[in-house]
């Protein structure tokens, strides 16, 4: 048996015990290792806050690492995020991290960067249907789940909440990982007639107005007679409150989001939000620019979890979440350093 076949046995083998994985490379346009390799670093869209903190603390840990960084953003456009991904494989880049738009229309993305040997980093939303390298993301089911308890501690004595969810974009795997959290808690409690859904729908490219239409919508449809939104962020939170406020009901309805944004943090101050969830981007960022680095230099990673993506288990790093109430703002976002407790109490 040659060394070869020996070699990939052992690592398999060893890459199923421990999780551990063998970067790509060399398959495929023959590509060499730069000694201060470049990621490239190709986004969705910049619209939402977090992602620029996203492209800043991931740049930051890259830089400081002795190595440079590439940045694309496609706006939300599938074309476009396709166009960026081919100009960084033209520029060489040693790995990719793409934040896709489209989970499913940037697997010809994942397929172009192979044929050119370099590896791919799926970054919190996971692209399918195609051979991923690597997936780095918060534990998004439980994201939901956490929303949909919030829910769940809060059913009126009287006996039933009236509920009007807005679901995040159908292009992002995880709104759909979201959703499938918050029906994990909310379908027993319907069945059970303790929640009833009386408005329902998916908000465009998680934009806030989306969601405000979508609360114009439910109201117009059902007036003022329900008890909460479950937004599943808080831009979508945001255009939900908005809504709320031209109908005087701001502060009286319980809504729901996710990212810990600023403005969601100091609605839930003063009291017109009433959560969201803590997605720490330092560790995402610090934890995808290691891995990133390692992928560019082909060396060995461990990632202890595996997701499918409709063609292959994908090797998955997952990360912790919290739940942030106006209770635990200052232990959470604000000891964190992510939230100023001046900002936030203004
Ligand atoms: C999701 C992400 C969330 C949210 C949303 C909108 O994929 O996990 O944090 O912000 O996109 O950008």
């Amino acid at each position: 048996m040659s060394a070869r076949i020996l070699l990939v046995l052992v690592s398999c083998a060893l890459s199923v015990i421990t999780g551990l994985v063998i970067a790509r490379g060399g398959a495929g346009g023959g590509k060499t290792v730069r000694q201060r390799p470049v990621i490239g670093l190709s986004m969705d869209t910049l619209k939402e806050e977090r992602w620029q903190v996203d492209r800043d603390l991931f740049t930051e840990k890259i830089k400081a690492a002795g190595a440079d960084v590439l940045v694309q953003s496609a706006n939300s456009n599938d074309a476009i995020q396709l166009q960026n991904v081919e100009s960084l494989i033209t520029q060489k880049v040693d790995a990719l991290v793409i934040i896709p738009h489209d989970g499913a229309a940037m697997a010809k993305a994942v397929k172009l960067a192979h044929q050119a040997g370099i590896p791919v980093l799926s970054y919190d939303r996971l692209i399918t249907d195609c051979d991923l390298d690597l997936y780095l993301t918060f534990d998004n089911v439980k994201v939901g789940e956490l929303q949909a308890k919030f829910l769940a501690e809060r059913i009126p004595a009287a006996g039933k909440l009236r509920l009007i969810r807005i679901y995040g974009a159908k292009t992002d795997n995880n709104a759909k990982l979201f959703k499938q959290g918050q029906d994990n808690v909310l379908q027993p409690l319907i069945a059970a007639g303790k929640v009833e859904v009386i408005f329902e729908d998916w908000a465009e490219d998680w934009k806030p107005e989306s969601a405000k239409k979508i609360t114009n919508a439910a109201i117009t449809k059902n007036g003022p007679n329900f008890d909460a939104i479950l937004a599943s962020n808080d831009g979508t939170a945001g255009g939900a409150i908005q809504a709320l406020m031209e109908e005087g009901l701001a502060g009286k309805i319980i809504v729901t989001g996710q990212d810990a944004d600023l403005a969601a943090c100091q609605r839930i101050a003063q009291g017109t939000q009433s959560m969201t969830v803590y997605k720490p981007i330092q560790s995402i960022a610090t934890k995808a620019a290691e891995l990133a680095l390692k992928l560019a230099q082909r060396k060995p990673l461990v990632a202890k979890d595996a997701i499918p993506n409709g063609q292959v288990e994908v090797p998955t790093v997952l990360l912790d979440i919290v739940s942030v109430t106006k209770e635990n703002l200052r232990e959470t976002v604000v000891k964190d350093g992510f939230r100023k407790e001046a900002d936030v109490f203004q």
